[in-house]
């Protein structure tokens, strides 16, 4: 067909070519074009503080971090708890002698200042936290998918749970009913928390083994195991942590994922060792604290 048809736009110049393309030349290096005069690139944005130093970060940087410094304050107590607990007992092989121990650090943990400071506060934060970065996630992911009807909201997930928080929230459980039984409740019902020891765990054994038994492998299988796998997660150690760009990434997640279980148990052994094995089995207190025991074991019975 001829190229000035009628039926065709016309031709705009003799430089265009086949495909209706204007052929230019090439632009010199050293030749900035005037539009780019002020810089090729945007300029980069100057990194931005607030008042107090804190940084520009979204909402998941605080609450993580929350949720990472609280439980650093919480291992401080678990170490004097599996101490006082385990290691002392296990050493000594005496509750009684093994009792002396707890009382003498005891006031260290419980005072008015160390206590909320180590425990009830730094708990609170993390599981707080925890739950607060969930439904900020999901709040996110709701955004990012555009879900505007109740069916949208219905058909996108809920962020998923891993095996460590499944493990934090079985803890809440049963540690609460272990902080009730020893923290809560004896104040409540005489006062103090003077006749609390060790001696007051061996009396529950002796009056109900199958429920101490199965409640303390519970409580220190599922704590150590939350503990353990938190602690890899914080220091990068966790499987899905290990780097995506790794030739034998399979192999190092197969490595971690033996090594966090292996220093679980053997932790959930040792601990386990001293709660049961000389704790367990120091049997019941006679006299008047004895009478005391009875009296709060039948009042948790009741409740
Ligand atoms: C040594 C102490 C602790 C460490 C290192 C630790 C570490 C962690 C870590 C890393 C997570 C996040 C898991 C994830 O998102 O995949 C987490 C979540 C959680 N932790 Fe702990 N934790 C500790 C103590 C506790 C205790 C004593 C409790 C309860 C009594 C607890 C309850 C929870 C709960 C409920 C969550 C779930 C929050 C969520 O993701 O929705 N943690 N912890």
């Amino acid at each position: 067909m001829a190229n000035n048809a009628p039926d065709l736009p016309p031709v705009a110049d003799d430089d265009t070519g086949v495909m209706g393309l204007t052929q230019v030349d090439p632009s010199p290096v050293e030749e900035t074009p005037l539009e780019y005069k002020e810089g090729y690139f945007p300029p980069a944005q100057a990194a931005r503080a607030t008042t107090l130093g804190l940084g520009n970060h979204g909402p998941a940087y605080y609450l993580t971090r929350i949720q990472k410094y609280s439980s650093y304050a919480f291992t401080v107590f678990a170490a004097f708890h599996i101490t006082n607990t385990s290691l002392v007992p296990l050493l000594t092989r005496s509750v009684p002698e093994a009792n002396r121990y707890l009382l003498l650090t005891r006031p260290y943990y419980q005072s008015a200042l160390a206590e909320p400071l180590l425990v009830a506060l730094p708990l609170a934060a993390h599981i707080a936290s925890g739950i607060a970065l969930r439904f900020y996630r999901r709040r996110q992911a709701l955004k990012r998918y555009g879900a505007e009807t109740h069916t949208d909201r219905k058909t996108i997930p809920w962020p998923s749970l891993s095996g460590t928080s499944a493990l934090g929230y079985a803890l809440v459980p049963l540690a609460g009913f272990h902080v009730w039984t020893t923290r809560i409740l004896p104040p409540y019902m005489h006062g103090d928390n003077s006749m609390i020891s060790l001696s007051y765990i061996s009396h529950g054994f002796a009056l109900h083994p199958l429920v101490s038994f199965g409640g303390f492998v519970a409580l220190v299988g599922v704590g150590t195991w939350h503990f353990v796998w938190g602690w890899a997660r914080w220091l990068g150690y966790a499987p899905s942590q290990a780097s995506p760009t790794e030739s034998r990434r399979h192999l190092t997640k197969k490595r971690r994922w033996y090594a966090i279980n292996g220093v679980s148990l053997a932790l959930t052994g040792l601990w386990l060792a001293g709660s049961l094995g000389i704790v367990g089995r120091g049997g019941k207190t006679g006299g008047w604290i004895g009478r005391e025991f009875d009296e709060l074991y039948n009042a948790m019975v009741r409740w």
